[in-house]
């Protein structure tokens, strides 16, 4: 069988789950390929010492270009605080490697310009990094939507809200400052989760009227003093899109402080003959409307109907590792050519409408109107 050998830059949170997909990746029934992790480059070698585990990991370096220089690589993963994002991501594209890149993809539209012309100048095949799709319950709802059962589409809600910066005593990092995470703040962390789906079903926000918010200014710096939390923490975006010559109204929530949520992300449609909707924090449950004598919502237990069939019982819950490990397999089998009608992760295309709809959204925000946004 053929193997991929990968390597990865930034090896925190994200890097780690990446590893821990890629450990047990014979949980994929009849996945006709390999992939193995051969490289990691992080500046902390505290961190580098967590992946001496892997048997298979060659390269522990602080230098990355030991990774671009490799000949035994084929793909990298990067995972970085968003600054560096266009450097790195554009260094992997031209050192003639393919990337898969964490969200948001550059820190700006700037940077998502420049990262999507060289990896078409290029040509080689760049993905952005988007897994909440790829559950059960996200992949029904697609299927709802494409089949008509909805009628004439009224409505699209779809966010996702987190909670743990309700803590006003919790530490700054580089997510809560924008010299690191971006201007854009929470809708660079969250918003290309939220608008995956939307961009891939066609519904572009032709206009943007944006509320943004920094509510948490201030935070203990770690080391006894304070710093300045100068990021976006909740952005509340009234969007607009074009469906059968209908416009319809999109909102797009993206919560840093949304009291109790560890990590829902939701999408609801609703239609004049059906609705659909979804929330991860009711991992399994489907919600369908109809009409008939009267009006109501069903609910409907989903289990492990995932896009790469796995060893796991079609009965049992599927979690954060798992949607991980399925992106991670849509995006190999969509680079190797096997990935057929499945669904595929954010292309380069989808990542720069994502950060054109940000932008208008800082724009609104300042301007207090609603904003064109041009693609
Ligand atoms: N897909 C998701 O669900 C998801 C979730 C969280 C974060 N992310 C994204 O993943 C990326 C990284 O976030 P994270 O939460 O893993 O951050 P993190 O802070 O946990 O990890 C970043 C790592 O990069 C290393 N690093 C920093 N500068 C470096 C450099 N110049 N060279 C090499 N290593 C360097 C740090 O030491 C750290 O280990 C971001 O783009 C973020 O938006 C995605």
């Amino acid at each position: 069988m053929k193997t991929v050998n990968v390597g990865i830059i930034g090896g925190g949170l994200m890097g780690k789950e990446v590893a821990s997909a890629f450990g047990r990746w014979f949980a994929l029934n009849d996945y006709p390929l390999k992939v193995e992790l051969k490289a990691l480059c992080d500046i902390n070698p505290e961190t580098l010492d967590w992946y001496r585990q892997i048997d298979t990991v060659d390269i522990l370096t602080t230098d990355y270009r030991e990774l671009l220089d490799s000949k035994a690589l084929d793909v990298i993963y990067v995972a970085l605080p968003h600054h560096l994002h266009e450097q790195y991501y554009i260094d992997v594209i031209e050192s003639g490697k393919d990337l898969l890149a964490e969200k948001p993809f550059g820190a700006d539209l700037n940077a998502a310009t420049l990262i999507k012309k060289h990896a078409d100048q290029k040509g080689c095949f760049v993905r952005c990094s988007s897994e909440m799709p790829f559950l059960p319950g996200p992949q029904r709802l697609i299927q709802e939507v494409l089949s008509g059962n909805l009628g004439q589409i009224m409505e699209i809600n779809a966010g996702f809200y987190h909670s743990s910066d309700m803590n006003p005593m919790k530490p700054i990092n580089w997510k809560r400052q924008s010299r690191y995470c971006g201007e854009i703040g929470v809708m660079g962390d969250l918003g290309m989760h939220v608008l995956h789906i939307p961009l891939r079903l066609g519904w572009k926000p032709s206009s943007v009227y944006a509320q943004l918010q920094k509510i948490i200014t201030r935070r203990p710096d770690g080391q006894g003093g304070w710093s300045n939390c100068d990021t976006w923490n909740n952005a509340t975006l009234s969007t607009n899109v074009s469906i059968e010559e209908e416009e319809i109204p999109m909102r797009l929530e993206m919560k840093r402080l949304a009291p109790g949520e560890t990590n829902s992300w939701f999408i609801e449609v609703l239609g004049t003959k059906g609705g659909v909707r979804y929330n991860t924090k009711d991992t399994k449950a489907l919600w369908l409307f109809s009409m008939e004598k009267e009006q109501y919502w069903k609910r409907v237990d989903l289990g492990f109907q995932v896009p790469f069939q796995t060893i796991t019982g079609g009965i049992f819950e599927p979690g954060f590792p798992d949607c991980f490990m399925q992106m991670l397999a849509a995006y190999f089998a969509e680079r190797e050519g096997f990935i057929e009608s499945r669904f595929g992760c954010v292309t380069p295309e989808e990542a720069l409408m994502s950060h054109k709809v940000f932008a208008a959204a800082l724009d609104s925000n300042k301007t207090g109107k609603a904003i064109a946004v041009k693609y």
